[in-house]
């Protein structure tokens, strides 16, 4: 049999992706977010996990240096997905990708003057083809983390960000004006490791699929 190697990052869509993997058979032997270790066994003998950052799944995936992977479809998107396989919308990491701006910025006025607007976002390629779409000039500035700032401190007029509970927005005065998509976690696969690796890989994905249809 050959080794699966499989990436995580640390995090909330953690938190959900354990307890699938744990129902398709797969249970790291650390625990992958307290632990300093980057590479952990698990209970399969021939599954591995690699903690990696979000945004670096799908890399460790496009080049094989992963088999396969969990990542948000706001990170694949702005990947672009070339050389993934992406098998299985595991359903979990929901929340929403919005446009979002203070309270008393007059959106729709901006809107319909057609006034050129500027966006912070870590979200480059989804903001810059949702403003396409509509046919909107912007500016986009890119940010790496605490987009809501931005609009409060005059860097941006609105924002382009993830939305969960919503407390992040209301806690700083912010409304989302515009829905872009909506959000989950996808398994990815290299598909090279999915022809070389089949005798290991396809029991794995056919387990997982169950266990979402399970659990979810
Ligand atoms: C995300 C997102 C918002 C927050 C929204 O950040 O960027 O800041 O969650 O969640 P809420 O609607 O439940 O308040 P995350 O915590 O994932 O960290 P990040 O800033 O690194 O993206």
């Amino acid at each position: 049999m050959s080794a699966l190697t499989l990436a995580l990052s640390k995090g909330r869509i953690l938190d959900e992706t354990l307890p699938l993997l744990a129902a398709a058979g797969v249970v790291p032997l650390e625990d992958p977010e307290s632990s300093r270790k980057l590479i952990l066994p698990t209970n399969h003998p021939d599954v591995r996990v690699v903690v990696v950052r979000a945004s670096d799944v799908p890399t460790y995936v496009q080049y094989g240096a992963a088999d396969a992977g969990v990542a948000g479809k706001d990170v694949l998107l702005e990947h672009g997905g070339d050389g993934l396989y992406q098998p299985l919308d595991l359903g979990i990491g929901r929340c929403r990708m919005v446009v979002a701006t203070r309270r008393t910025f007059d959106w729709q006025g901006t809107v319909q003057r057609g006034a050129r607007v500027r966006v912070a976002t870590k979200y480059v390629r989804i903001a810059r083809e949702h403003f396409a779409r509509k046919g909107m000039h912007v500016d986009i500035v890119k940010l790496y983390g605490s987009m809501e700032l931005a609009p409060l401190v005059g860097l941006a007029d609105v924002i382009v960000d993830l939305v969960s509970t919503g407390n992040t927005l209301r806690a700083n005065d912010l409304v989302a004006v515009d829905d872009i998509m909506p959000i989950s976690s996808r398994l990815i696969v290299n598909p090279a490791a999915l022809k070389i690796k089949h005798a290991t890989m396809q029991p794995f994905v056919d387990a997982l699929r169950h266990s979402t249809q399970v659990t979810t």
